[in-house]
């Protein structure tokens, strides 16, 4: 049963390949919030060939970071989208202490703050083969794998019908650079919302199933959340 919840804001936080895109449209539907990925937003900015676009191909490709004013910019428009007025997920920002410290001053300015963070820690040696073997549909932002989740129709969306494709940046020389990234600018967001109480740590290294269910108990038994906000499921 789904029940109306009066605002879930909440962060996904975790390195390449860890599982947030995944994880994000099944909390998206039990919630009805929305999902909003800054990757998957760059990249339809790319396919439109925006200026932003072309700007963020580059350092994309290089697996490096787009400038944090751009990127708060982007979040700032977005969550203006009515669809995110019961909430939102947030997955892939905040990727640096400064866009964590500006996200939280924009929500104090409304009256609001982020409810939830989860961590989903994996070893990077998992990675690779998650990176290289994913495949996407860029429209909706559904990733699939060769291995673990292949699609019905080899390089077909389940949904659409339309083509898969692999990620420019999805082969292990930038996958390094993107995990170098991740640790260097993206583990102090970890502490910033550890200090804040907010954080839970997810086992991100067993299946999608077993990670989801996880995440759902942590909904249910968390203190930081009043019990009638969440559904029973
Ligand atoms: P972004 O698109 O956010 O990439 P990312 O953080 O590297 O995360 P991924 O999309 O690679 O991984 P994911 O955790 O979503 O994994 P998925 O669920 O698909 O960012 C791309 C680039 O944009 C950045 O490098 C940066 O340049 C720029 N950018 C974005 N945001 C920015 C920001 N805020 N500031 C500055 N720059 C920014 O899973 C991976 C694969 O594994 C899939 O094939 C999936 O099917 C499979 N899988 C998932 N879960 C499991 C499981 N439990 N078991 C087995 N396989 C699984």
């Amino acid at each position: 049963a789904k029940k109306q919840n009066d605002g879930l804001r909440i962060v996904l936080i975790g390195p390449p390949g860890s599982g947030k895109g995944t994880q994000a449209p099944i909390i998206k539907e039990d919630y009805s919030v929305c999902h909003l990925s800054t990757g998957d937003l760059l990249r339809a900015a790319i396919e439109q060939g925006t200026e932003l676009g072309k700007q963020a191909k580059v350092i994309i490709d290089q697996g490096g970071l787009v400038p944090d004013e751009t990127m708060i910019g982007m979040i700032k428009e977005n969550l203006q989208n009515p669809e995110c007025g019961k909430g939102f997920i947030l997955d892939g920002f905040p990727r640096t202490v400064g866009q964590a410290e500006k996200l939280d001053k924009m929500l104090d300015d409304q009256g609001q703050k982020i409810d939830h963070v989860f961590d989903f820690f994996i070893d990077d040696s998992l990675l690779v083969r998650r990176i290289t073997g994913r495949l996407v549909h860029l429209a909706s932002g559904r990733s699939y794998h060769r291995e673990f989740f292949p699609p019905k129709v080899d390089m077909i969306d389940d949904v659409t019908g339309e083509p898969l494709i692999q990620r420019s940046d999805d082969n292990p020389a930038v996958l390094q650079k993107r995990l170098a990234s991740f640790h260097s600018n993206t583990k102090p967001v970890l502490s910033y919302y550890k200090e804040k109480n907010i954080l839970s740590v997810i086992d991100a290294s067993r299946s999608a199933t077993h990670v989801s269910n996880h995440i759902k108990s942590i909904f249910f038994n968390s203190l930081h959340f009043p019990s009638n906000k969440f559904p029973i499921v």
